[in-house]
């Protein structure tokens, strides 16, 4: 019988009952590998007697035994060896496939036995099974999988930072945000994310348990600073993460606000032009019926003023004062046919023309050229010609009217830019008329196309110019709009379609 066999741990030490008394297999082995000792549970597991297991070495048990075969381990990997040089507990985990189909793990944990010299006399090997730990492991490493996946497709940026401030998680859509990649970022404090104070501002607001629930920051709107710098419009939520009871790491959740505040201003630049066209097209119906029932007896006055001037000898003493008639008749007709082309009930007629020659020709016949005196005349026209297909005598008026708004803005001194150009993908033909005027001031900004609007004396200004421009403009299918005005001036700018050249294009007829 081997020497081994003798060893009856009963009598070794009374700690047995102890050992007996463990819910796992455990075996005891000596430093050579033999069995010294098997427990209960050993026994009990293997089936197996005392004189079948104790004496023989671990291997031989583990590669004979059929429920232990799997457990067995190739000698350059033996535990107990690892636990003789390294003094300390060893371990190995085997996976088996039972009968069942079923996954197993078990773990075969090795620990020294010291004798009073210091070195390990004994090893005490014990099997565990670990298939609900090694389930639960996989589960929980599942559930990560799945919270990165939804953290890292998730379209709102997401960004965590520990107590210091070091970002400690940055998704995709926080990368796109601040410009970062979560290696820059790691460079990056928190605080360098916000304008100044911000970050702070938002620490407190978390703190304050007035503000939502404590340790919460309910939806706020804020800035946040991207890696060039630019100051990017949030909507922020944040949380503090507690560990036992103390702060650990701040989460935030950002959505970028710029495509929706752009919508909203798009959308109020829509409502408010939306009601100017109303607005204007209701003042046009109205002016258009002042115009119709004033042009009948207007029609009359001057019919019969003439005939009695004809009538009148030169040196009649009330021939001056027919004139006066005449000539406030003819003002009222003046009015008349403006509010007709603002309500466009004047019927357009188009011709193909140059644009560049609308300018010279406007210019040419503002009768009174003295209001130039003082103004500089820059004309920024366009080289290649730019054809147009509309009324040239209406958009003479409206240039006219322009440039002598432009000339009234600047009080006769500064400089007029008449400037030409064109965009042929769009088929755009625009004209400028810019002044170093005082500007319109934004009250004024919303009437000024309103007929009669004016801020000029009585009986300089009637107040229709630019409300005739804008009729016209809109019977010849272009627009009128104020590009800018400011205290250094203002630009007005006319666009038109742009008129194609076609082959069988007469050149002679352009006018
Ligand atoms: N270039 C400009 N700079 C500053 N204000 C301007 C300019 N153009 C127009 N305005 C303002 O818009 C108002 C309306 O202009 P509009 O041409 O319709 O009428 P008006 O010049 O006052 O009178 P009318 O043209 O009938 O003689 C002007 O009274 C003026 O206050
Ligand atoms: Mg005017």
């Amino acid at each position: 019988m081997n020497e081994a066999n003798d060893f009856d741990i009963s009598e070794v030490d009374w700690r047995v009952g102890v050992f007996d008394a463990l819910s796992f297999p455990t075996l005891i082995l000596n430093t050579d590998s033999t069995i010294l000792a098997a427990n209960k549970k050993f026994y009990e597991r293997n089936n197996a007697t005392k004189t079948q297991i104790v004496g023989r070495t671990c291997k031989e048990i583990f590669s004979e035994d059929k429920s232990l075969k799997h457990l067995s381990c190739s000698g350059s990997n033996c535990p107990l060896q690892r636990v003789l040089s390294s003094k300390a507990n060893q371990s190995v985990v085997h996976k088996n496939v039972a009968e069942d189909g079923e996954i197993v793990w078990e773990e075969r944990v090795f620990a020294p036995i010291f004798g009073s010299d210091g070195e390990v006399k004994y090893v005490i090997e014990s099997l565990r099974d670990i298939t609900k730990i090694k389930h639960l492991e996989k589960k929980y490493s599942d559930v990560r999988e799945l919270i990165d996946k939804v953290v890292q497709s998730s379209v709102s940026a997401i960004m965590a930072a520990d107590r210091k401030g070091e970002i400690i998680l940055m998704n995709k859509a926080a990368e796109n945000l601040f410009g970062y990649s979560v290696q820059d970022a790691n460079l990056v404090n928190i605080e360098d994310f916000y304008p100044p104070g911000t970050a702070r501002e938002i620490m407190k607001k978390l703190r304050d348990k007035n503000i939502g629930e404590a340790g919460k920051l309910p939806s706020t709107q804020v800035k946040i600073i991207n890696k060039k710098g630019d100051q990017i419009p949030v909507e922020m939520t944040a949380a503090i993460i507690y560990e036992d009871g103390h702060e650990a790491a701040t989460a935030a959740i950002f959505n970028d606000l710029r495509e929706k505040q752009a919508v909203q201003k798009k959308l109020e630049e829509t409502e408010i032009q939306l009601f100017q066209s109303e607005k204007l097209a209701s003042l046009g119906r109205l002016a258009a019926g002042v115009a119709h029932e004033i042009n009948n007896p207007l029609t009359s006055i001057l019919l019969y003023g003439n005939l009695m001037r004809e009538k009148l000898e030169a040196n009649h003493p009330l021939s001056s004062n027919l004139s006066y008639i005449l000539e406030d008749a003819e003002r009222c007709k003046d009015i008349v046919k403006n509010l007709l082309a603002y309500s466009r009930q004047t019927r357009p007629a188009k011709n193909i023309f140059y644009l560049n020659n609308l300018i010279s020709e406007s210019l040419r016949l503002i009768r009174d050229q003295k209001l130039f005196m003082n103004v500089k005349i820059i004309k920024d026209l366009d080289e290649c010609q730019i054809l147009v297909n509309a009324d040239k005598n209406q958009l003479c008026q409206v240039l006219i009217n322009l440039i002598i708004n432009a000339i009234d803005a600047m009080e006769g001194n500064g400089t007029l830019t008449l400037k030409t150009y064109r965009d042929s993908q769009a088929g755009k033909a625009y004209i400028e008329v810019s002044d170093t005027g005082n500007g319109i001031p934004q009250e004024n900004l919303a009437k000024v196309f309103d007929p009669f609007f004016t801020t000029k004396e009585v009986g300089k200004g009637t107040g229709l110019g630019l409300s005739m421009a804008y009729g016209i403009l809109e019977e010849n299918h272009g627009k009128i709009s104020i590009k800018q005005t400011g205290p250094t001036g203002t630009t007005i700018l006319l666009e038109l379609p742009e008129e194609k050249v076609t082959n069988g294009f007469q050149f002679m007829s352009i006018g």
